[in-house]
Formats: structure tokens, sequence, C-alpha cells
């Protein structure tokens, strides 16, 4: 029995909603199923609902400061959720984790420098570096027997080639689903700083590590890695509050602190969001219940997936540690890119996102997001098996 409702199909059509509505804007049917950008089909915690009614009915909406009890808040979260409490003086707000990657490479790298990512990852990455005049540098994951590795040396030879100054980790990584290992972060971690490379840790999916899995937030590894880090949270995935534009940007050092506040000062953002930090602050101190029993729920649902995958012929999950977004090889089925779209959103009628997007690194894949309810879920599931199946028919 549970206390929060995750299986109710809540109608976000015509709702300026970006994962439902912007298909048939783009001129595709309706009827699609969008399991694609990483937002959730569910209300967020209750609590968050409760404190900005109550925000709402106050009715003065002016310009907004974070108060103690945030603060408190957010290091809570991160002390008990994740055993790493950030120091007050380390946040700064940005509306979003995009943002502040765009503020990170202007803050630490001039036009024409390189920075590294290990693709296939989250595209926003090569984006802000791209968009922004530097020289996106990659080493890619290793896809060894269905599971991803980082390939250190590579990613060593690359930084020493390119003279790097900063290394964009995700952490977990989407889309490939790794929760990266203590271990692992050391490592990766040793090669930055024994190259005086900045590392900013994406660490939005944090809080959905798998059961058997955990996130290792990069700077609780020991004061040179935090002295090194920006780390970049934000309560948008958990909570379903990408539409409050807040996240939290943890950076240890004062000297890089300082220069990225100096760059986002350029901006003219200042102040954040008032419902931002309403919800924020609601959600890290009463969603957590709500947050474990959602997790029970995408446990579920990816339990459904993996029957699903297991019917499908050529197709194979690659197995999920964090995030609520599987990464699916289709290379077994014999299309190539333009095939694999065509089976996704013609026979299957589902918008996906595409492995290529990702880099061409994630050709051959698709990324699916679970985060919603069960019955939806089954009805993607579905669509693909039965699309599979029709292939060559
Ligand atoms: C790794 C990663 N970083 C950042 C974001 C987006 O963050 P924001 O909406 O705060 O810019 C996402 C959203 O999917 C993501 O997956």
């Amino acid at each position: 029995m549970t206390k929060y409702d995750f299986e109710t199909i809540i109608d976000r059509r015509n709702t300026g909603c970006l994962k439902w509505d912007a298909w048939s804007r783009r001129g595709h049917a309706a009827d699609d199923l969008p399991l694609w950008v990483a937002d959730m089909d569910f209300k967020t915690a209750p609590a968050a609902i409760e404190a900005l009614t109550e925000r709402v009915q106050h009715g003065v909406y002016g310009y907004t400061m974070a108060t103690d009890g945030y603060y408190e808040s957010v290091q809570n979260w991160f002390e008990r959720r994740h055993g790493w409490r950030p120091e007050r003086e380390w946040f700064v707000m940005t509306p979003g984790v995009v943002f502040a990657l765009s503020m990170a490479v202007n803050a630490f790298t001039q036009p024409g420098d390189a920075v590294i990512i290990q693709p296939p990852v989250y595209y926003p990455f090569r984006l802000m570096i791209q968009d922004n005049g530097r020289k996106m540098v990659t080493s890619p994951l290793r896809y060894e027997n269905g599971r991803y590795t980082m390939d250190f040396e590579g990613f060593e030879r690359q930084l020493e080639k390119s003279a790097a100054k900063l290394f964009i980790l995700c952490n977990p990584h989407n889309p490939v689903g790794r929760a990266w290992t203590e271990d692992e972060l050391r490592r990766i971690g040793d090669i930055c700083l024994a190259h005086n490379v900045r590392v900013v840790a994406d660490e939005i999916h944090a809080d959905f590590a798998r059961p058997d899995f955990k996130h290792v937030p990069f700077a609780s590894l020991g004061r040179e890695y935090a002295d090194a880090a920006v780390v970049c949270t934000a309560p948008s995935k958990t909570f379903n509050l990408a539409g409050l534009q807040l996240s939290n940007i943890f950076i240890p050092n004062a000297d890089a602190r300082a220069a990225f506040k100096r760059t986002l000062g350029r901006t003219g953002y200042d102040e954040p969001s008032v419902f931002g930090v309403t919800a924020t602050q609601a959600c890290y101190e009463q969603g957590e219940e709500w947050l474990d029993e959602l997790k029970g729920v995408l446990n579920e649902n990816y339990g459904v997936l993996q029957a699903a995958v297991d019917r499908m012929p050529g197709v194979s999950l690659v197995p999920l540690e964090s995030t609520y977004l599987p990464w699916l090889d289709c290379s077994g089925l014999g299309l190539d890119d333009a095939g694999i779209k065509r089976l996704v959103e013609q026979d299957a009628k589902l918008w996906l996102d595409l492995g290529t997007m990702f880099g061409p690194e994630g050709s051959g894949f698709v990324r699916m997001n679970l985060a919603s309810p069960k019955s939806l879920v089954q009805e993607a599931c579905d669509r693909l098996e039965q699309a599979v199946k029709g292939l060559g028919k």
C-alpha cells in the first residue's frame, strides 16, 4: 500500500509542457508517448505543494533571498542522504545546472581552451563548451560486455595532448546510467589533480542511485578533490521542480568561487525565484518519504522494461545503476540510426531520445524515461515490443 499517488495519469497536454506539448507543435501525432526529456509525470511531494500554496496565498512575490532555514535544509539533505555536508559559504545559486556549466566554462577557461568530456554524455555539455567558443575534447567511455567504464589512460592522454583546463564529469552518468564508484572517481580525480584540471561535477541525478548502488559525491573524496571541484546539484530532478529554475552549486575553493560569482554577476542574474526557494526547502525538509516511495515505483517500472526487453530480439538493456533514464542497446536490430528513429517514432509511436544526441558514441542506442505511471510505461514497452517484433514482416 503506497501513501503517495504515483499511479494517476495527470494530463499535462496543453499546459505549456515541454515533454508533452513540444511534439505536436513539431507536427507529430498527439497520441505518441513522449518518454524523452528528464522530467517526471508525477506531482511533486505534497509538502512542496502545501508550501507553495501558502506562498501563493501570501500574494507578494518580490525579490527573494535564501534564508538560514533554506541553507540548512540543503546542507542537512546532503549530509543525511549522501554523508557529505556542503558548507554554507560554498553555496552559489543559479537558475539551473546547464546555466552553471556555462558559467564554469566562462569562469575557468579562455576562448579556444580545451574542455574534456566523456561521451556518450548529456548533450548540453558539448553545447556549453562549443557555444562558448571553447574546444570540446572527448575521452569516450568504454563499452565492453554490456557495461560502461572510464578509459583512464585515454583520458590522461587527451588531457596531456589538449592541455584541457576543465573536465565536466557526469556523476552519476546520463545517459549510460553508471553510479561511479569511489575508486573510479578517485582515479579520474587524481589524473585531474596531477594536471591541474578543475572538475565540474554535474551531480543533478545524485538522489536516484538504485538498490545496491550509491552516489559518491566527488567532493567527498577529500580536501584536494573538493578544492578542485565545482559541484552542481539541484532539487529539480529529485522532486520534479525543473520549471521552478533553481540549483545549488557548491564551490569549496574561495578563489574559484569568486571567479564563478564574477562570471555569474555579468549575466545580471541575482536573486533566486521565490517559488524555487520555497519548494526546495519544503522538499529537502519533508520530502524524504515521498522520494523513497518514488524510487520504489521507478524500480518497478524498470522491472516492466526489463521484462519487455527480454522479449525483444536484438535489444538489450544497459544495467541501470542510477537515474531514471535507462539506455537501450538496439545495435542487434540490424538497423542504422535512421532506421532506429523510424522504428521508435513511426512504428512504436514513441518519442525517445536517440543515442546519437549524446555524441556519435551513442549510435545504436536510445534512452527512455521511466518516471511516469506504470500503466504508461507498460504501454510504451508494449508499443516498442510490437514494433521490434514487426520488423522485417
Ligand atoms: C546530467 C544533467 N545535467 C543537467 C540537467 C539539466 O539541469 P537544469 O535543468 O538545472 O539546467 C539534466 C537534465 O536532464 C541532466 O541530465
